[in-house]
């Protein structure tokens, strides 16, 4: 089957790489997406017909559908993740390495006839604003029409970009469900295979993605290249390819100040990316420009600027509400996409910790019967809603500018219920990176099989795509090759008292952190020096319209000597694996925290 005809595109690699991949993978037919709303509805209906999507009731949820996955492919599979450098030491030790001849031998047999009695889709996406200088072209074979869908919401995909790449370089990124159909067999609603491999060439900048259909499994610009591939390309040409969100904030008199903040999976970027300031706060207003990716390059004028390479949200259902999150209950109120969510009697969907009381029935997210308080959850803890970004009620007007926004502090927080204060800002750049580089968090739902709490640097464990040792060299570096380096702060929502109650209200509540961020990377207001860092004294924070004692707060701030103490020593666990490759800097922060907790206090808490 030759592909040279088709008047698309006149991209001799491209074509090359398709008939290739075809006579591969051995389709029944090839279909080349053009993008269109036709287009779009013809493959939902086709995959309504065929029992993969639901239609949701049209009046309830406008042009929306339904996905169950099959029970084993639910989250992404970081043991089955691979970055197959050249050279082993460049994936370094937190990634899974293979050499890539041998892989891609492996690949090779497991993609060959992997498509047969399926329609293979060719998929150009642009990850950042179409033809725009940062952005980056991609190409995605699959055999899954619910990828086809998804990548329409999730970046800018058709045919205008063939146009835009013209002769130009793509990211080839060969995706397959790993589930051929033999003479004429029935097709299951979500075909994958058990063995799954999602795979990186840094050196080759091309993906292979075998046996999953799911999230970042199978969407290969989100994980797979706007931060695996991309990270690589980012160390290789000096930018930053971060798991983070990206707000602005918009002071009454209209000072505008943006931020970019890392957070492991399911541990708050979309409600951050969507905050709603809280009473005491009229005239305020967060603006959002990205909820989990940014690529940040320097400014001509020597700052770091942010963009969003995504155009959609693929964000966690379960806990988000009206009450929670309503900018994201609005963006997710028609022509959405739900996976693994509960369907209720009326055709609408349902999940754990939406608002009012859970249905008296519903259809759970196997496809079962389901009433409260029988058979475990409705929806899975990483069900998920595909929405595109122009229906975000708070999206920022500049949020699609190629020349992205100017970015004031980074934020680094991880799930930690014990022993780490609210907020605290790094002395200065090389501090606030060693800060990032040992951050912990506790497992999500998000990836399975984590343990329970880990070392996730900067949010990019399962995300950088080359030896974090050098992730952390470019990272100093960076801070050096810009005339004004952001601010660094780590904060943690997740604090616990001794009942297991979160210490902190959270959600809309986390302006109030937000606020004294922006006073401090303004240099408006002064902090108090404790051991981990410079930290707001109660009075520091705007108060108005939330009553939260001082006393909490002082417990809220707390630093204990003996768990710094400890956590300085565990950290050499941490930097021990890279050997030579771990910048020097690195151990002297280490050291420099282990000395100041030594001298501090028992228990260090804030003076009013
Ligand atoms: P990925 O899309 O997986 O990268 O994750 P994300 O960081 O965008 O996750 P998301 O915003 O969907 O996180 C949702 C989880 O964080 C839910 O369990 C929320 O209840 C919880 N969460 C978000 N903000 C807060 C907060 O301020 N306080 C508390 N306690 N929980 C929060
Ligand atoms: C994450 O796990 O960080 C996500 C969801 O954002 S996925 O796209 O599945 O990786
Ligand atoms: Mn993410």
């Amino acid at each position: 089957m030759s592909t040279a005809s088709t008047g698309r595109t006149t991209n001799q690699r491209l074509l090359t790489w398709i008939d290739e991949m075809a006579a591969l993978c051995k389709p029944d037919a090839t279909h080349w997406c053009d993008g269109t709303r036709g287009e779009y509805d013809r493959l939902c209906a086709l995959m309504v017909e065929g029992g993969t999507f639901i239609a949701l009731n049209a009046d309830k949820r406008p042009g929306s559908f339904l996905a169950r996955s099959n029970p084993d492919d639910v989250a992404r599979v970081e043991d089955r993740t691979f970055i197959c450098s050249r050279n082993e030491d460049d994936a370094g030790p937190t990634n899974n390495w293979v050499d890539p001849d041998e892989m891609k031998a492996r690949l090779s047999s497991l993609f060959d006839g992997a498509m047969r009695g399926r329609t293979m889709y060719v998929v150009p996406f642009s990850m950042g604003p179409l033809g725009s200088p940062i952005a980056h072209i991609g190409v995605q074979i699959s055999d899954s029409p619910y990828v086809a869908v998804n990548m329409r919401i999730m970046t800018r995909m058709g045919q205008q970009v063939l146009d835009a790449l013209g002769d130009g370089d793509f990211v080839p990124c060969l995706h397959s469900v790993g589930a051929p159909l033999e003479d004429g067999a029935a097709d299951d609603p979500w075909p994958c295979h058990p063995e799954k491999y999602i795979v990186h060439f840094p050196e080759d900048r091309s993906i292979w993605s075998f046996g999953s259909g799911y999230g970042g499994n199978a969407l290969l610009g989100k994980k797979c290249f706007a931060l695996r591939i991309a990270s690589a390309m980012a160390r290789d040409e000096g930018w930053l390819a971060e798991h983070m969100l990206i707000v602005g904030i918009e002071s009454p008199d209209g000072e505008k100040t943006y931020i970019a903040a890392a957070f492991p999976s399911a541990c708050g970027k979309t409600n951050l990316a969507m905050l709603i300031p809280p009473a005491g706060f009229e005239g305020w207003k967060v603006w959002t420009v990205g909820d989990d990716i940014a690529w940040i390059k320097p400014g001509p004028d020597g700052r770091l600027y942010a963009i969003n390479p995504e155009a959609g949200y693929f964000g966690v259902a379960p806990g988000t509400s009206m009450e929670s999150n309503p900018v994201a209950m609005r963006t997710l109120a028609r022509e959405s996409i739900f996976t693994n969510v509960a369907l209720t009697d009326d055709g609408d969907v349902w999940w754990e910790g939406m608002e009012g009381e859970p249905p008296p029935h519903a259809i759970d997210w196997r496809g079962r019967e389901w009433a409260p308080g029988a058979n475990g959850p409705a929806a899975h803890p990483n069900s998920r809603f595909t929405a595109p970004v122009t229906q975000c009620p708070s999206l920022d007007p500049v949020w699609d500018d190629p020349a992205g926004v100017p970015i004031s502090a980074f934020l680094f927080g991880g799930r930690l219920s014990h022993g780490f204060p609210l907020v605290y800002q790094a002395f200065d750049w090389r501090h606030g990176v060693y800060l990032a580089a040992t951050m912990g968090s506790e497992a999500t739902a998000a990836a399975v099989g984590q343990a329970a709490i880990r070392r996730d640097p900067m949010a990019m464990l399962p995300f950088c795509g080359y030896n974090m040792a050098d992730y952390w060299r470019h990272w100093f570096n960076l801070g050096e090759t810009v005339d004004v380096a952001p601010a660094i702060f780590r904060v943690n929502w997740f604090r616990k008292d001794d009942s297991g109650a979160f210490m902190w209200p959270g959600f809309g509540q986390n302006m109030r952190v937000l606020k004294w961020i922006v006073d401090r990377a303004r240099g408006r207001i002064d902090a108090l020096e404790s051991p981990f860092g410079l930290v707001p004294r109660y009075r520091d924070l705007h108060w108005k319209g939330l009553d939260y004692p001082a006393e909490r707060f002082g417990a809220l701030m707390e630093i204990d000597r003996g768990a710094g103490v400890a956590d300085a020593e565990d950290q050499r666990a941490l930097f021990g694996q890279f050997g030579a490759r771990l910048p020097d800097e690195m151990e002297h922060q280490r050291r420099a925290l282990a000395e100041r907790m030594a001298a501090a206090p028992e228990v260090w808490r804030p003076d009013e």
